[in-house]
């Protein structure tokens, strides 16, 4: 890994290495309702996002030799965003996190915070903090200690710091818990310490590289609602990494989708999850059906396709596109209506044969053959309670899927 500096003046592989093991003791949970009610504000920032920028990505590349870990991106990131950088593993996240903490230069490009040029302004004055997956706290050293090193560090008097631990602790709850060593803690209290280190350094940006990646699922969705309601508090801009689809579509307001270095999309959690602008971007968020074909025509606004094998589809084209275009058609499993055959097919029905149904609970999975080569996935809420399997598809039972067009796409990449 690279070396850098964070904040205290402290090289980042030093703070890898220094890393205790995760001990997961028990921990009580507290409701965000209850959290919300014990924070006190250490900083009275307004909570809306804002139209000023905090921070802009113009062009930027960053090489490691050969590899091109990020390639061309531009980005704006608003004042009080909560912002999630979203992608598969080895995308260029946490490249472009570490370029704008300071981390990593960039090999070309430049990087703003606040309107002003950062060019090779080191970490430590950059008003940025970062919260690392690791945690990195110093395992020989207290709570306390650990929150208030960065004040230590700057000769920050006493009586300042002795006040601003209490805050940020209080912030992250963690009041009471301020002798105690980061072993003798459990890993979201871990996480907190780190939240707690950073936060008291008044960040106007706070960078967060999974920072929930070492919890367990359970904890790790108690923690998404807890950040979520702090940063709406304290009003920082949270620029956020994480590989977790779901995790970006709860936590943020906006989202970039990243893959091969490259930004494929930039919208809220509602844009990206029902106007995917590519193929990728349709895939890797959520799930849904894909179908190729080629444009043979509009119809109204709708743009229409057409399959290898004769069949038509109708749906949303993000621009217009030529006939013959090769396109990809998308629609998601929960738009997709299944209805009884019953005499004449509806507008966008497709005659089709249930293959499987799998119960999950909260709904039922149905996957319909429409011919020898295609099947389509169908998800139904099960709005009624009921034990009689006979309320549900049955494998080999006719069916005729409708798939609407204002809830379908027409992919052209
Ligand atoms: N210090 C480095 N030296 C060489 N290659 C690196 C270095 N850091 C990252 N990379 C490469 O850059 C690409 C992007 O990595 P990274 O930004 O860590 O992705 P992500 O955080 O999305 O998983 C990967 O191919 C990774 O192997
Ligand atoms: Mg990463």
């Amino acid at each position: 890994m690279q070396t850098g500096h964070d904040a205290f003046g402290f090289s980042s592989q030093q703070l890898d290495e220094e890393l205790p093991g995760n001990i997961i003791l028990p921990i009580t949970v507290i409701s965000v309702g209850q959290l919300a009610s014990q924070i006190s504000l250490p900083v009275g920032r307004s909570m809306q996002v804002s139209d000023s920028i905090a921070i802009e990505l113009r062009d930027v590349v960053k090489q490691f030799g050969d590899v091109v870990a990020v390639d061309h991106v531009s980005l704006q990131i608003r004042d009080g965003e909560f912002f999630s950088l979203l992608g598969p593993s080895g995308c260029g996240k946490t490249s472009s996190l570490r370029m704008i903490a300071g981390f990593e230069l960039p090999t070309a490009g430049s990087i703003l915070i606040h309107g002003r040029e950062m060019g090779i302004t080191p970490p430590h004055l950059r008003p940025v903090n970062t919260v690392f997956q690791s945690y990195a706290l110093f395992p020989h050293m207290t709570v306390a200690q650990n929150v208030a090193f960065g004040l230590e560090m700057r000769k920050t008097p006493k009586a300042e710091i002795g006040r601003r631990v209490k805050e940020a602790l209080e912030l992250v709850r963690l009041s009471g818990l301020e002798d105690r060593r980061p072993r003798q803690l459990s890993g979201g209290q871990q996480q907190r310490v780190a939240l707690a280190r950073a936060l008291i350094n008044h960040p106007e940006v706070l960078l967060l590289d999974e920072p929930l990646g070492a919890l367990d699922q359970k904890l790790r969705k108690e923690m998404q609602l807890e950040l979520k309601s702090l940063q709406a508090r304290v009003g920082i801009t949270f620029v956020f990494v994480t590989h977790d689809q779901e995790e970006a579509l709860t936590m943020s307001d906006r989202i970039a989708v990243m893959n091969k270095g490259k930004i494929l999309q930039v919208g809220t959690p509602t844009e990206i999850y029902e106007r995917p602008n590519c193929r990728f971007v349709a895939d890797f968020i959520g799930e849904t059906n894909f179908i190729d074909g080629v444009v043979v025509g509009r119809d109204g606004h709708y743009t229409v396709l057409e399959t290898p094998e004769g069949l038509r589809f109708r749906g949303l084209a993000t621009r217009p596109l030529p006939d013959h275009t090769p396109v990809t058609y998308s629609i998601r499993p929960e738009k997709v209506r299944l209805l009884s055959p019953d005499g004449e097919l509806p507008a966008d029905g497709l005659a089709g044969t249930v293959m499987t149904v799998n119960y999950i609970g909260s709904d039922t999975r149905i996957t319909v053959r429409i011919n020898d080569r295609r099947t389509i996935d169908v998800w139904e809420q099960n709005t009624r309670s009921t034990l009689d399997r006979n309320e549900y598809w049955q494998p080999g039972e006719a069916a005729v899927i409708v798939c609407p067009p204002d809830n379908a796409l027409v992919l052209s990449e």
